[in-house]
């Protein structure tokens, strides 16, 4: 049997939309919990390939989704190219030692160094591709060369993104040398991914909307379309999904070698599909804190397969599930779509 959701991406005909949610394998699962604990902490789950298969399993057996996707985090990769990572409670990631100048960048380790150093990730791949069921697909995963780059200056997380963004408009060169070293890095990566044995890949730029127009397209999405080119001609059968969350008004410009557009909850997803639908696929966009309700849940996707039509589409939420959503209503979303676009 073949897996529905690869033959979704590519826009094939399929009996359903296939569904599965951004950070599925996560805090709301009092199963992840259990797993993290014996792990001890984030950082020691994700290196850890035998209990990372385990909870990138559990929204397959206990949601039903149509994908699993890698449990790991984007944040590896910086860590692994020799910028020391933690993650400090309630307030995420933390570098302590950023990125400020062309000497941080050189002293970072090469992209093959850091690609050879993510073994636990390839491991992770192939336990999960054994034990998972031969009609679900297993996603891969990396952050964009932008969304990683803004943990790298900034140190953690931000809310004005002002240390990065001065970098793009006072030392662009310098900014181009490190996204340079980045894409280099995500693209072995992704490649060593897929050798491992994930079926798609799917790139996320959580912090697009931070950069204007002009800079969105010189200093993140030409690093997005290299990566996905660079791909596509090695691996034409995996699907590549591109995430830029946030850009509804930057849609006339899209373009490049990939197969599916993950639309954020921002983006009106009849304007993507108007604006994009003809070219690529369409991932999304279910308001991610519709999840506390319901009826919230039933209106919006009924709204989203209504403009959608069951054709090139694959169900998701707009962005990461939260760690507060009951499990109840995580399930609800799931059956429902996969039941409301039965033919
Ligand atoms: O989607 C999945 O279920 C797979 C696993 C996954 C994680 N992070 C696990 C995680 C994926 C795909 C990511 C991607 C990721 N990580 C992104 C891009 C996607 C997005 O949501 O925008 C970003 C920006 C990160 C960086 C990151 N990691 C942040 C900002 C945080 C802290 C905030 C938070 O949600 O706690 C993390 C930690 C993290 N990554 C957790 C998980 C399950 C929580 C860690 C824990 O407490 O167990």
């Amino acid at each position: 049997m073949g897996k529905i959701f690869i033959d979704a991406c590519f826009g094939k005909e399929t009996p359903y939309t296939p569904v599965w949610m951004m950070r599925q394998a996560g805090r709301y699962l009092p199963q992840y919990m259990e797993v993290r604990e014996k792990a001890g902490d984030f950082l020691s789950l994700c290196h850890n390939p035998q209990l990372a298969a385990e909870v990138t399993l559990q929204p397959i057996d206990i949601l039903g989704v149509d994908a699993a996707i890698l449990f790991s985090d984007i944040l590896v990769v910086p860590n692994e190219m020799g910028m020391k990572l933690r993650f400090a409670k309630g307030e995420g990631p933390i570098f302590d030692e950023p990125i400020r100048n062309m000497e941080d960048i050189k002293k970072l380790k090469s992209p093959i160094e850091a690609a050879n150093n993510l073994t636990y990730v390839y491991e992770t791949i192939k336990i999960v591709r054994e034990k998972l069921d031969d009609s679900k697909a297993l996603i891969g995963f990396a952050g964009a060369p932008w969304t990683l780059v803004t943990y790298m200056v900034e140190g953690r997380g931000t809310k004005t993104y002002s240390i990065v963004k001065k970098l793009i408009y006072t030392n662009p060169q310098m900014m181009h040398s490190l996204l340079k070293k980045v894409t280099e890095a995500v693209k072995l990566y992704l490649e060593k991914q897929i050798e491992a044995g994930v079926d798609a890949v799917q790139i996320f730029d959580s912090w697009a909307s931070a950069l204007e127009k002009e800079a969105y397209f010189e200093f993140s999405w030409k690093y997005m379309k290299e990566i996905a080119s660079y791909l596509k001609q090695k691996y034409p059968h995996i699907p590549i999904i591109l995430f830029p969350k946030g850009i509804a008004g930057y849609l006339d410009d899209i373009d490049g070698e990939f197969d599916v557009f993950g639309v954020d909850w921002s983006t009106p997803i009849d304007l993507a599909k108007s604006k994009l639908g003809h070219k690529y696929v369409l991932q999304g966009n279910l308001e991610p804190t519709r999840l506390y309700s319901k009826e919230a849940i039933k209106e919006g996707v009924e709204k989203i397969a209504n403009i959608m039509q069951n054709k090139r589409h694959i169900f998701n939420l707009g962005h990461g599930i939260l760690p507060d959503v009951p499990v109840e209503n995580a399930k609800y979303f799931i059956k429902l779509a996969q039941e409301i676009t039965a033919k």
